[in-house]
């Protein structure tokens, strides 16, 4: 078994952390947050990931959580870097934080291997082993270990991945990263650095790609009357296609796909390249998430002074995350229009992060009055609600469904004015 220490206690530092402890290892998780050190020394976990709390409390005999870089460090043999690399005003990732990450490895004098999991531009690699060498580490290898891992099925991505990539400068290294990994089933793409850290890149643009693909057949489906949710079954049953990521909607968000498409779409202007492609890929997306204005001002005409609700707030469901999530384009815009905008999310913190809205406990307390609502989130949940009471309970019955969650037919005998996404208006 190994020692293991993880820089970052966010979804992806603890979610690696707690599943290598999992493994029998022995893992120190280093923050720089002392609040969210504390809570995790309690027990508590900071952030909303399914299974999390209960796999970090089953394996809290090999778990520690510090603040201490020497004694996440000490007797180390895999120093992981899973610290966030947030998008810069230019659009290229912000590498600070793993920057201060390397520099702090300073002491370490044992052989390790630095594990890059955090998504980095290619190149950043090259630059790290340099760093390395240039400060006297030439005892630390370094390898590339992208994470796969979408947030609210973590854990189940970790331990049943569709593939372990790892890229290592020297075979040594890309040896132990395997070894670490023993016990998960999955097949394991080994290769050069460059190459592990572009596969990231390009497997989160590609299904981008396909949200954004779907995203325009809705569009002209609704155009020309066709019903998306079907044109996507009968494509997806093309075993050269697949039916995955072809669920049209509002448009994708979260932590990763729409910071990785800037990051490689700069990293290709860098290098002198212009990814047409990719720049369309996060145009319609930007589009898409403004489209629901539209549909609502078809039925109310101005929505000066009109009352919508939001409901769901998290990027997707079964997770709190709100970053970039379409409920904040959505919300600015509404306000903008001079509407009135109420909202509601099982888990996610509304009241930190829409302060120009009013957050309500239930979804029939925020639709209570409300001339319009629109389903930004597909909570199980919505699915469950009672829509013809929410019919009776708002001024006026109309809902813009912005993830295809509900059966048209349904709501509309429930009393609604139904609007899907690519869906022909019933
Ligand atoms: C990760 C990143 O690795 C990112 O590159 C990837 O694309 C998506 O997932 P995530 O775990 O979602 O990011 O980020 P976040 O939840 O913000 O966690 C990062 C943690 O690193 C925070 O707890 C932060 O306090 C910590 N951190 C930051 C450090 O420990 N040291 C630093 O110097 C900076
Ligand atoms: C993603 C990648 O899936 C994961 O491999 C990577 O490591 C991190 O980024 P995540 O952002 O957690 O994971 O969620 P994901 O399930 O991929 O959804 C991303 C966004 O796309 C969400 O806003 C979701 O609603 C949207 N989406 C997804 C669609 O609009 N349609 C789809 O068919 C699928």
């Amino acid at each position: 078994m190994s020692r293991v220490a993880v820089f970052g206690a966010g979804y992806v530092g603890l979610v690696t952390g707690a599943c290598f402890a999992d493994l029998g290892h022995e893992v120190v998780v280093r923050d720089v947050l002392p609040d969210r050190i504390d809570a995790l020394r309690r027990g508590e976990v900071p952030i909303f990931e399914p299974g999390l709390d209960e796999l970090l409390a089953r394996n809290a005999e090999r778990l520690t959580f510090t603040l201490d870089v020497a004694e996440a460090v000490r007797d180390a043999e895999f120093l992981y870097v899973a610290v966030g690399t947030p998008p810069t005003y230019s659009g290229d990732a912000d590498l600070s934080a793993v920057w201060t990450v390397v520099d702090e490895l300073q002491g370490v004098e044992q052989p390790a291997v630095v594990v890059m999991k955090s998504t980095v531009p290619v190149g950043t690699g090259a630059k790290v082993r340099h760093r390395l060498d240039e400060r006297g580490l030439t005892h630390i290898g370094y390898a590339s270990n992208p994470e796969f891992t979408a947030e609210g099925t973590a854990i189940r991505d970790f331990r049943h991945p569709d593939r372990i990539v790892i890229g290592a400068f020297d075979l040594v290294d890309g040896d132990a990263v395997e070894e670490l990994h023993r016990g998960i089933e999955g097949p394991i793409v080994r290769c050069d650095v460059a190459s592990a850290e572009m596969i990231k890149l390009a497997a989160n643009a590609a299904l981008m790609t396909r949200i954004s693909f779907i995203n325009e057949i809705a569009n002209v489906c609704e155009a020309t009357g066709a019903d998306v949710v079907r044109v996507a079954e009968g494509v997806g049953l093309d075993r050269r296609i697949g039916p995955s990521f072809l669920r049209a909607g509002i448009g994708y968000g979260g932590s990763c796909f729409p910071k990785d498409s800037l990051a490689l779409k700069q990293l290709a202007a860098n290098s002198g390249y212009h990814f047409q492609l990719l720049n369309a890929v996060i145009e319609v997306n930007e589009l898409q998430k403004r489209r629901v204005i539209g549909k609502l001002k078809q039925h109310l005409g101005s929505l000066r002074g009109k009352s919508v609700a939001l409901l769901g707030l998290a990027f997707k469901p079964n997770t709190d995350d709100t970053r970039e999530a379409p409920s904040l384009v959505l919300a600015g815009r509404l306000v903008a229009e001079g509407a009135d905008v109420r909202a509601w999310d099982p888990v996610a913190d509304g009241r930190a992060i829409l302060p120009q809205a009013t957050i309500h406990d239930s979804p029939l307390e925020a639709l209570d009055g409300a001339d319009a609502a629109v389903l930004v989130t597909e909570w199980p949940e919505l699915v469950e609600l009672d829509w013809a009471e929410a019919a009776r309970r708002m001024r006026n019955a109309l809902l813009v469904d912005g993830r295809n969650l509900l059966d048209p037919e349904e709501l509309r005998s429930a009393g609604f004015a139904y609007e899907g996404i690519g869906r022909a208006a019933g």
